[in-house]
């Protein structure tokens, strides 16, 4: 597909679903249980009208904005999402070049298929590092290490992944982690024979690396196989440890906020994983707000989880995140037409977050507030059915 001819996420996912296995495609689509909160992402947003403001003159719009003293074109960062390597061989490297030519941070996974000194040579702009904390403290510490001194300033420490991921989706698909290589992983590999070849020989800007997916392989598992509670207790080591700010991903509940402000935490990221940890949590656009309001400006607070669209990301910001990420929209991207693809995500959702900015009256991201959007509807009245 060529990818002009995308015009949304969605258009990018579908071309994604083209692409790839259906057992791959659902290991970067799918959610946890019965997928509740996956959807809750979405129907929240649904669920928030917009109110635009008149008589404003929106010829120049301004989507810059600092994030942890990171300044970026736009209010939207890349979420850490292991498996680029299954998706395209560009992998983290590629989406990292497309973040730095968009302008923007991407938060390179602990899970990552490239070890974090390799992914940096590609950036442009800042990265930061997303962390997996594992029970060996001196392991912690000697990665901790390397991560500093490759030139990553801020950390995000994800904390909602106490226990191995579980994902039913996966396993009727025969994925299992850690992955084990069956024959029928390998007849739906033959049957999409672009995917396979790239993943196995690396048709990517990087070029032919013959053991890159296994390398991938070996980093992810190592990441994701010993991953362990974070407790208080670990977030004043990583404080005293760690020099630049440090961002704990995964609150959904306000009450929490004040402990983490005093442990140091500079940046909290309202998720839910995207709906794959625990399904029926609630969407993170409706746990935002008391976050927001127990943070009371101390921490800044970005959200991420089904943000589609730029009029989403208008509503999180009037709901007062400082900003945005998004994980599966350049998964997608990067799939259907590798690091290409990441810069087509970025250009749509920037386009987007330019348009939904000018038809609500916003001339700044600063002028993005909560007059802008209404009291939530109800699920029904949103879709406009009657009951
Ligand atoms: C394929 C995939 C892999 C992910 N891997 C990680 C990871 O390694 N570390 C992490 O903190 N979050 C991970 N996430 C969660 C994302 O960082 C983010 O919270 C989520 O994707 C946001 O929801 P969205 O996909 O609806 O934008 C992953 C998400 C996906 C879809």
């Amino acid at each position: 597909m060529r990818l002009t001819r995308a015009h949304s996420v969605e258009d990018l996912r579908r071309a994604a679903r083209r692409r790839m296995p259906k057992a791959v495609f659902d290991v970067v689509d799918g959610g946890a249980g019965d997928e509740q909160t996956l959807r809750w992402n979405r129907e929240s947003f649904a669920r928030i009208p917009l109110r635009p403001r008149a008589l404003v003159d929106v010829r120049h719009v301004d989507t810059t904005t600092t994030v942890l003293g990171d300044e970026v074109s736009m209010p939207l960062l890349l979420a850490p999402c292991s498996f680029a390597r299954m998706c395209h061989s560009d992998a983290e490297a590629g989406v990292a070049r497309a973040a730095g030519r968009a302008g923007t941070v991407y938060v390179v996974p602990g899970g990552a298929g490239e070890r974090p000194e390799v992914v940096i040579r590609s950036a442009t702009g800042p990265l930061w590092y997303q962390l997996y904390l594992k029970p060996d403290r001196a392991a912690n510490a000697e990665l901790l290490d390397r991560v500093e001194a490759a030139g990553y300033r801020t950390l995000c420490v994800t904390i909602d992944t106490a226990i191995k991921p579980y994902r039913e989706k996966d396993l009727r698909n025969g994925v299992t982690l850690p992955v084990t290589p069956s024959p029928r992983l390998a007849l739906a590999g033959l049957a999409h024979p672009l995917w396979s070849r790239d993943f196995l020989f690396g048709t990517g800007g990087a070029g032919p690396d013959l053991f890159a997916a296994r390398r991938a392989y070996r980093n992810f598992t190592d990441a994701i196989m010993h991953i362990q509670s974070v407790t208080a207790e670990e977030i004043r080591w990583l404080r005293d440890r760690w020099p630049g700010p440090l961002v704990l991903k995964g609150v959904l509940r306000g009450e929490e906020v004040a402990e983490m402000v005093e442990l140091g935490v500079d940046g909290i990221v309202v998720s839910n994983h995207g709906g794959r940890n625990l399904d029926g949590v609630p969407a993170t656009v409706d746990a935002l707000p008391e976050v927001v309001e127990a943070a009371a400006g101390r921490a800044e607070v970005l959200l991420d989880g089904g943000v589609r669209r730029g009029t989403d990301v208008v509503r999180a910001l009037a709901l007062g995140a400082k900003a945005v990420l998004v994980g599966r929209p350049y998964m997608f991207g990067l799939a259907a037409g590798g690091e290409p693809g990441v810069d087509r995500t970025l250009e749509l959702l920037h386009n987007e977050i330019i348009r939904a900015m000018s038809l609500v009256g916003a001339r700044s991201v600063k002028e993005i507030d909560r007059s802008l959007i209404g009291a939530p509807q109800l699920l029904a009245d949103a879709r406009g059915g009657a009951t």
